[in-house]
């Protein structure tokens, strides 16, 4: 039987939702299987929880810390250290936009202020409806391109505000036929 994750060390495991984390502990246990339940997979197993729940709640990575025999702290700064961890909720879809130099001279702040005005969200915000993410980066390494924006791990070159706009009512398009 399955369980809520609770805060190490509350004495509370199975209690249901503690700290508004709410993720059923089955969820971290299968992740944690799929990797032996081995420390040194500390980042793979992070990874796998990220994709299963969208974001690395704090709880969660209290849980894996314990059943790890890993300091709560070594994991806490492994996720604060690695871009691609996020501790907030994220929206089904991540949009990173670059705005490296090569980038920014070739155009992302434009691309950044359509989406800002498209989703009604400021860069590092996420909408009311959980379903976008805006976030900017430095440099995706593929200047070339420029500029660059990444939705969803698709990188997107030679992207303008209208294409890019394109994008996200296309992504909206498909969200919505995928629910009806
Ligand atoms: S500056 Fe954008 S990919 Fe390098």
């Amino acid at each position: 039987m399955s369980s809520k994750v609770s805060p190490v060390g509350t004495g509370r495991k199975g209690n249901g939702r503690v700290s508004g984390c709410g993720i059923d502990s089955a969820i971290l246990d299968r992740v944690l299987a799929r990797h032996e339940q081995s420390p040194s997979a500390i980042v793979a197993i992070m990874q796998d929880v990220q994709a299963e729940v969208n974001y690395l709640p704090e709880d969660a990575l209290r849980y894996v810390a314990e059943k790890l025999s890993l300091p709560v702290s070594k994991v806490f700064r492994l996720a604060t250290f690695y871009r691609a961890f996020s501790l907030e909720p994220r929206g089904a879809h991540l949009i990173d936009v670059c705005t490296g130099t090569a980038c920014h001279v070739r155009g992302a702040v434009k691309i950044v202020d359509a989406l800002e005005r498209e989703l009604g969200i400021k860069a590092g915000e996420t909408d009311g409806e959980m379903e976008f993410t805006l976030e900017t980066v430095n440099c995706l390494g593929a200047c070339a391109l420029g500029p660059v924006v990444v939705v969803d791990e698709a990188y997107h070159g030679q992207m303008t505000g209208a294409r890019v706009v394109h994008l996200v009512n296309k992504l909206r398009k498909n969200q919505k036929g995928a629910e009806e």
